[in-house]
């Protein structure tokens, strides 16, 4: 009965895989409605460790649908590996399904990517280079591939025709690159055809009349807010919208129908990429939170760029989504340090701030005021109820709590599907 939508609350790898296998048993659906394979998430079951990015992490739990909705693009051939390697290693594949509406990357998408990256310069985004960008450029101008039409090869043939229009003239006078062929392309896609048809449906459909029959589903973002092409810092953003909305609009299934909203926040802050990061650290701190969290990419290998948790930021977070629980992942990072900063607010030349500013100059400037917490050094990845934790980690939760304005329903004290503390029931239909 319950929709619940699960997303990142800072600039993505906040958990929202391991939250969302968390919640595995618990749910029919797991639905995946933004962004591409330009996700990665990481799982830790047992010993056996996944990383994800295109199929949900949902993919993981025996028992559930797995979803591509609308609104995700997809890199077929990323699809078939990534289902390949999941079958290789006992997985249950079959039950996935793939929205007929979702758009399609062909590799002229990824080829775009890469060479506006490079013409950027300084200017630019740091993308994951996987086509995400110019595929929903694709969209949005109206000359994007769906799923739906590679069954139909004369429709493909022009369809493909009307997307490399334009683009051959600025490859080849612009960027100095070849043309792409049209039939290089139609033929690569048509080949996927015959596979990917079984998985095809009108996932909108199939999702509604899920909640109509009391299935739970999951709609779990990839990217996170501070990413989101409207809410996030733009433009060092992806291509779609990572917040809440997006579950409405990349799935067909109305915002009447969702119950609940968890964000998924980090007990500090990473990004990936380029753009402003009000607490990112420098120095031997910010040293200690990326070995000790082992921040890297599952994507691109990339060293993310740590700091201090941002409370201004998970305010935002917890508006812009209409968060009504926060998940936070990774306390167990935090061990050892003798004091714990948390920014509450921003000093932007010389004015404060408690709410994120409205433009970006003055995100660029901002400087952050901290409010500094006494640290902990017991482990605490054996905790399993927050009575357990050592006083001040408690009082660390307790401020984030109050700074948020959102209540914290679990605390992630190590990567493992287990360490984790349940506070509040995850799966809870609207109050
Ligand atoms: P996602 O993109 O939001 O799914 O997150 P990623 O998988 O990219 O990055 C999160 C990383 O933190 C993964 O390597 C997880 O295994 C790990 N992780 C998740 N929760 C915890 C936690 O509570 N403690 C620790 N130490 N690691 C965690
Ligand atoms: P998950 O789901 C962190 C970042 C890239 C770049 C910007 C645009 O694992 O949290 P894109 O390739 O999307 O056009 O790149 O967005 N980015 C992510 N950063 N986690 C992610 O996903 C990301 N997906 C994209 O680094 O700055
Ligand atoms: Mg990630």
């Amino acid at each position: 009965m319950p929709a619940v939508v699960l997303v990142g609350a800072q600039w993505g790898d906040e958990g929202k895989g391991k939250a969302t296998d968390l919640l595995g048993d618990r749910v029919d659906y797991v639905v995946k409605f933004n962004g591409g394979n330009n996700a990665g998430h990481t799982v830790v079951i047992g010993d056996e460790k996944y990383a994800l990015h295109l199929l949900p992490s949902g993919i993981l739990s025996s028992g559930v649908t797995p979803v591509i909705a609308n609104g995700v693009v997809v890199d077929i051939d990323v699809l078939f590996e990534e289902l390949d390697a999941l079958d290789a290693r006992g997985v249950d594949t079959s039950r996935l399904l793939v929205s007929s509406g979702a758009h399609v990357i062909a590799s002229y998408h990824r080829t775009v990517d890469k060479v506006t990256e490079r013409f950027l310069g300084k200017r630019r985004i740091g993308t994951t280079g996987r086509g995400i960008g110019p595929a929903y450029a694709d969209k949005i101008n109206r000359v994007g591939i769906r799923v739906a039409d590679l069954f139909d090869p004369k429709i493909l043939r022009e369809k493909v025709e009307g997307a490399l229009d334009q683009k051959n003239h600025l490859l080849v006078k612009v960027y100095n690159r070849r043309a792409v062929e049209v039939d290089e392309v139609v033929d690569e896609l048509l080949a996927h055809a015959e596979r990917l048809q079984p998985m095809v449906a009108d996932t909108g459909l199939a999702l509604n009349r899920a909640l109509d029959a009391g299935d739970t589903v999951l709609f779990e973002g990839g990217q996170a807010t501070m990413l989101d092409v409207d809410h996030g810092t733009y433009p060092f953003v992806t291509s779609s919208n990572a917040t809440a909305g997006g579950a409405v609009t990349g799935s067909g299934v109305g915002p009447t129908r969702i119950d609940s909203i968890i964000g998924v926040i980090k007990a500090y802050t990473t990004r990936v990429g380029e753009g402003p990061f009000p607490t990112e650290l420098f120095d031997a701190n910010g040293e200690y939170l990326l070995k000790t969290g082992g921040e890297y990419g599952v994507t691109t290998g990339r060293a993310r760029r740590c700091g201090w948790y941002d409370a201004v930021i998970a305010r935002y977070s917890a508006r812009v989504n209409g968060l009504t629980d926060l998940v936070v992942t990774k306390l167990d990072v935090l061990t050892g340090l003798e004091k714990v900063p948390v920014c509450v607010a921003y000093d932007v030349d010389g004015t404060r701030y408690d709410e994120m500013p409205d433009d970006q100059s003055a995100f660029h400037h901002a400087t952050p005021i901290y409010e500094e917490f006494p640290g902990w050094w017991e482990d605490i990845s054996g905790c399993r109820t927050i009575e357990e934790l050592p006083a001040n980690a408690r009082s660390y939760l307790e401020a984030l709590e109050e700074l948020s304005g959102c209540r914290i329903s679990a605390v992630g004290v190590g990567p493992r599907r287990d360490e984790i503390i349940p506070i509040h029931d995850l799966v809870h239909p609207r109050a």
